[in-house]
């Protein structure tokens, strides 16, 4: 497609917004806290900083460099660069439609308890939370919620690139930050929060180099910053030519650790607060979270502020893996966006359908999320560091990186350097570590 015909983000706000709508998410406000909870703590906190920095930001600019050189959807993309490589974008497209598996029940969980919290009912119910949780499980109602969920993506995603992806990015990002930022000075005035901060903010080393605590930090650099599966190509595709890349992903990475650790900090306070154990699990911010508000005034609106908070970052990231899918389907068949987002929709829903139900005994909840983030995203982000650094002309990463010349010329060996020989490295060592 030719340049002016391809859309594209506007300014320098618009891009970091809507690619750290992406990245913040899920991951940032529901498994990081459960997973720090499992593993230490202040020791996963630290081992996820240093993934970020040697691993994450060095292959979020190798996506960004290949979707904006190319212009083209994921598998397109990796096939213009040369035929040998498009299995790469395939994997992509096949990790987005894994994650769609999955993610979309979760949102369709904070959709539910914003509902019930407005509602006021969440509150009213004779039942403790952690059964009042147990029941919802128990019912069809987070299939609703989930579906529900798929198709406010889709309606996004279908209105397009600048009309929609761009908009909303636009208007949930910062509501989110403002949420964030007033339920972490609420919970602080909470009694017991200290013993919350205590548990985030001490570490324990032994617990923070252990290799499947090493994996499991790496596993979660990928799959917040949204990296190693094409969505940042497919985003970058949208990039004006004069984006500057590493001051791009610089500012995502630094707003991902941001929320990352504001919901640590909104989290285990509240956990302590309440006397109920950090190591719950998935169900920790959904069980633990009502239980902390029951006792404050306005409860109902606190939680629903909450669930709010929850249900929009979930939002700008599932636009982000519906839009890898929709793009590939419509670049690649040539049909338009509107049969294409129904295509993924369709598919997201009788994937989702199947996981609900845990047909063939399998937990698919589980299993998606496992060979996502833990086996598929740092698998694609090693190859593509590889490929950019290895395969390609030697002008193209310093040439993307520097926009040819113009700007981060003084870091700009520093990154290769990464991208060469750390990055790669490191990836493949601590892959190869946690499996033997
Ligand atoms: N980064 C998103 C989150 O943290 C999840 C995601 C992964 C989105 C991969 C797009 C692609 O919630």
């Amino acid at each position: 497609m030719s340049e002016n015909k391809r859309a594209s983000f506007g300014g320098k706000l618009s891009v970091i917004l809507v690619a750290a709508g992406s990245a913040i998410g899920l991951g940032a406000l529901w498994r990081f806290p459960y997973i720090a909870g499992k593993h230490g703590g202040a020791a996963f906190l630290l081992v996820f900083l240093l993934s970020v920095l040697a691993v994450g930001i060095p292959a979020m600019l190798a996506e960004f460099a290949v979707g904006r050189s190319t212009r083209q959807n994921a598998v397109g993309a990796f096939r213009s660069i040369s035929r040998k490589w498009s299995w790469l974008g395939y994997c992509g497209v096949i990790c987005a439609v894994l994650i769609s598996g999955y993610y979309y029940i979760i949102a369709g969980w904070s959709l539910e308890y914003l509902v019930n919290s407005a509602t006021g009912s969440l509150f009213a119910s004779d039942l403790s939370f952690k059964e009042q949780f147990e029941a919802f499980q128990g019912s069809y109602r987070p299939l609703w919620y989930c579906i529900a969920f798929i198709l406010l993506t889709h309606f996004i995603v279908a209105k397009g690139v600048e009309k929609g992806i761009e908009k909303a990015s636009k208007v949930m990002m910062p509501a989110l930050f403002v949420i964030l930022l007033v339920m972490a000075v609420r919970v602080a005035f909470m009694p017991g929060a200290a013993e919350g901060y205590r548990f985030f903010l001490s570490c324990d080393f032994a617990e923070a180099f252990k290799p499947e605590t090493i994996m499991m930090a790496m596993g979660q650099a990928f799959f917040s910053l949204s990296v190693g599966m094409g969505c940042m190509v497919t985003y970058a595709s949208y990039f004006k030519k004069n984006n500057n890349l590493l001051s791009t992903s610089l500012n995502v990475s630094l707003l991902t650790i941001f929320v990352s650790v504001l919901a640590g900090l909104v989290i285990f306070p509240a956990v302590f607060s309440a006397g109920l154990e950090p190591t719950e699990g998935p169900s920790l911010v959904f069980v633990t979270l009502p239980e902390i508000f029951s006792g404050i005034p306005l409860a109902s609106v606190w939680a629903a502020a909450f669930f709010v908070l929850v249900a929009l970052a979930s939002l700008t990231s599932t636009i982000s893996f519906h839009e890898v899918i929709t793009a590939y389907i419509s670049e690649e068949f040539k049909v338009g966006r509107r049969v294409s987002a129904t295509i993924t929709t369709l598919v997201s829903i009788l994937l989702c359908t199947v996981t609900f139900f845990s047909l063939f005994g399998v937990d698919f909840f589980t299993l998606f999320d496992y060979l996502s983030a833990n086996i598929i995203m740092p698998l694609g982000a090693l190859i593509t560091c590889i490929i950019v650094m290895w395969f390609m002309k030697k002008e193209f990463m310093p040439g993307e990186l520097t926009n040819h010349g113009s700007v981060n010329r003084a870091v700009t060996p520093l990154v290769l350097f990464m991208l060469k020989y750390v990055t790669p490295v490191l990836i493949f060592y601590i892959f190869i570590k946690n499996f033997l």
